[in-house]
């Protein structure tokens, strides 16, 4: 299934999100994160679902099952389609977060963060103590993650590949980091193209600065969105 790419609104305020989204016409996939979320409260959410676009919440709750199942009640209402926790808080925490979410009547999709791409493997073993390789700790949550009965995970178009292999197609694999040929890196370590995400087994793509700092942002959407979608795996 084919699902459109994720414009990250990496904006601090609702005046530079509007610039931004004024030449669109057609309703977008849109992430906001806790930048603009914390700045402005959940009425920036309100604001841009009016507008008629889906919305993944990135705000990536840890705490302990009952304060996460009641913080994703609160979410639930928001009329969002998409929403993550880490996956270090555990299966409990996980399960407990989709009965939050569909207690507020919500049927939004619940994805995990495994590892942030700024943690290193060397990061990982000496300031967590997991003994593991990266990819190890990356399945290990992202099993997890589907025991928990939650919807996919948050990984880079590498990490595609192997949980495609060890998870199937229809668990969601989110991949940011997404970059053309001709797009500056900036901060991102792992970046991979829209084509390269899809045949690794990417199911959806986040897109920012490769759209939102670009000269012709409407152009560049439907570039990408055209690649993403017609490319064949
Ligand atoms: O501008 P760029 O395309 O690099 O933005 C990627 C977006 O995806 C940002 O909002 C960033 O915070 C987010 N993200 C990421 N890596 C993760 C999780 C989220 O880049 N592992």
């Amino acid at each position: 299934m084919f699902h459109k790419p994720i414009i990250a609104l990496d904006f601090k305020n609702m005046d530079d999100v509007n610039a931004f989204l004024r030449p669109f016409e057609e309703p977008l996939f849109v992430k906001i994160g806790m930048e603009l979320f914390m700045q402005n409260g959940p009425e920036i959410v309100k604001i841009i679902r009016s507008q008629g676009h889906e919305i993944f919440l990135d705000l990536k709750l840890y705490d302990i099952p009952n304060t996460v199942r009641q913080a994703m009640f609160g979410l639930g209402k928001l009329d969002i389609q998409m929403v993550n926790v880490h996956a270090a808080g555990g299966k409990t925490m996980m399960s407990e977060a989709m009965q939050g979410l569909r207690d507020a009547g919500s049927d939004a999709k619940l994805i995990a963060v495994t590892q942030l791409t700024s943690t290193s493997e060397s990061v990982m073993q000496k300031e967590q103590g997991i003994p593991l390789s990266i990819e190890e700790c990356i399945l290990n949550y992202a099993t997890l993650t589907r025991d928990a009965g939650l919807d996919g995970v948050v990984c880079s178009a590498n990490e595609s590949k192997m949980l495609r292999d060890a998870l199937g197609d229809d668990f969601f694999k989110v991949t940011p980091g997404i970059r053309t040929l001709t797009d500056a890196v900036g901060d991102q370590v792992r970046v991979a193209t829209p084509e390269f995400a899809k045949e690794n087994g990417s199911t959806h793509i986040v897109v920012g600065r490769s759209i939102t700092q670009d000269s012709n942002p409407l152009e560049k959407y439907n570039q990408i969105k055209k690649v993403w979608e017609n490319h064949v795996k």
